[in-house]
C-alpha cells in the first residue's frame, strides 16, 4: 500500500471526464472502509453514482447516507442549492429570516449570477464536513473522498478560495474563505490524485492539469492512476510468432483474416498504451504512476471495486 498517498482525511479525485474518477473514488473509498475508517464519499454530478454502485437503489441524498450495513461507508451528493440553503440558515441562524433573504427572486438571482458561486458553496460544505467533531471530539470522517467534477470545474472548484482570498483581502468572503484555502494547501491533510487513461489526448490533458494544481492552486499531488489499461496479451516472442502467422495465412479465408488482425491489433493497443504510460511517468516524474486495469464486466459492483482498490494500492515500478 503507498500509505502516504492515501492517508489524509481529504481526498480529491480530478481529472478529464469519463475517465474513471467515480469509479475509483467509491474503489478508494471502499478500501478505506474496510480498514475500518470512517469514509464519506462525495459527489457533485448530476445524477449521484454511488447508491447504485453499492447494490441500492439510485438515490440523491445531501445529508450523508450509509451504503453499506457492516461497514463505516457513507456517501453524499452536495448541490449548490442545498448548500446555500445550509450556509444561509447557519449565517442568519433562523429558517423563516433565511427565507426572506435567500429566497426571494432578486437573491437567487444574484447567486446564479456570481461567478463561482456554486464551485464557493460546494468546497465550503466539504471544508465544514472536514471541521465536523463527533461527541468525543474525533473527527465525524477519518476519510472524505471527493468525486471532484471534470477538469475544468474541477479546478475552479480548488482554486476559488485562494483566488477570493487575493482578490479581497478582508470582508466577509475572505474571512469565510480563508480557512477553506488553509485546508487545501495543507499537505497533513489534503491530497489531489488524478485520474487518466494510457490514451494520447487524456495524458496531455493530466499533464495539463498536474502543472496547474501545482502552480496556480498549490495543493499537493498524491498518485497519478492510469485507469482501463489493457492487459498483455502476448510476450514479445508471442508477438513476433503471430505476425509470422498473419503474413502466412493471409488472404487465405476471410475469418481467418479477421482474427488475425484482432490478434495484431490488441498487442498494438496494448504497446500505444504502454507509450503513453511512459510519456506521464517522464513527464509526472515525481509522481507515483498507477496502473489500473481495464476489466471486461457489463457492470462494475462491489467485487470489481476490490479488484480495482487491490491495484490502486499496489506499489508499481516502471
Ligand atoms: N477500470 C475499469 N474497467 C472497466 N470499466 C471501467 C473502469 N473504470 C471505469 N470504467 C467504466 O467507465 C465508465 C466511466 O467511468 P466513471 O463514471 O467512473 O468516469 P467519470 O470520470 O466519473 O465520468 P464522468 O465525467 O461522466 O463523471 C463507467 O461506465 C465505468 O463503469
Ligand atoms: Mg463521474
Amino acid at each position: 500500500m503507498l500509505a502516504e498517498q492515501f492517508e489524509k482525511r481529504l481526498i480529491f479525485f480530478a481529472g478529464k471526464g469519463g475517465v474513471g474518477r467515480t469509479t475509483l473514488s467509491a474503489a478508494i473509498g471502499l478500501a478505506h472502509a474496510r480498514r475500518k475508517r470512517r469514509t464519506l464519499i462525495v459527489e457533485m454530478g448530476a445524477t449521484p453514482q454511488m447508491p447504485s454502485l453499492f447494490g441500492g437503489e439510485s438515490r440523491s441524498s445531501y445529508e450523508p447516507i450509509r451504503l453499506m450495513k457492516d461497514l463505516p461507508l457513507y456517501t453524499c451528493h452536495l448541490t449548490p442549492k442545498e448548500a446555500l440553503a445550509e450556509y444561509g440558515v447557519m449565517k442568519l441562524k433562523m429558517r423563516s429570516v433565511y427565507k426572506l433573504v435567500f429566497e426571494n427572486d432578486f437573491m437567487k438571482r444574484l447567486v446564479e449570477w456570481v461567478p463561482g458561486m456554486d464551485e464557493l458553496l460546494l468546497i465550503g460544505k466539504i471544508w465544514f464536513i472536514e471541521q465536523q467533531r463527533d461527541r468525543n471530539g474525533r473527527p465525524m470522517y477519518d476519510r472524505i473522498i471527493v468525486d471532484a467534477p471534470a477538469t475544468g470545474h474541477g479546478v475552479s472548484l480548488l482554486q476559488l478560495p485562494s483566488v477570493i482570498v487575493d482578490a479581497v483581502k478582508s470582508g466577509p468572503f475572505a474571512t469565510d474563505s480563508r480557512p477553506i484555502q488553509d485546508l487545501l494547501q495543507d499537505p497533513t491533510r489534503t491530497l489531489v490524485h488524478l485520474v487518466s487513461l494510457p490514451e494520447e489526448l487524456p495524458v496531455r490533458e493530466t499533464l495539463e492539469l498536474s502543472e496547474r494544481i501545482r502552480t496556480d492552486l498549490n495543493i499537493s499531488l498524491g498518485c497519478c492512476f492510469v485507469n482501463r489499461v489493457w492487459p498483455k496479451p502476448f510476450t514479445a516472442r508471442e508477438q513476433r510468432i503471430a505476425g509470422q502467422l498473419r503474413a502466412a495465412v493471409r488472404g487465405r479465408d476471410s475469418n481467418l483474416d479477421t482474427m488475425m488482425d484482432q490478434v495484431i491489433n490488441a498487442s498494438q493497443r496494448r504497446d500505444k498504451q504502454q507509450k503513453n504510460i511512459r510519456t506521464l511517468q517522464g513527464e509526472l516524474s515525481e509522481l507515483p504512476i498507477i496502473q489500473v486495469p481495464r476489466l471486461f464486466t457489463d457492470r462494475i459492483g462491489m467485487e470489481e471495486l476490490d479488484t480495482l482498490s487491490h491495484h490502486m494500492g499496489k506499489e508499481q515500478h516502471a
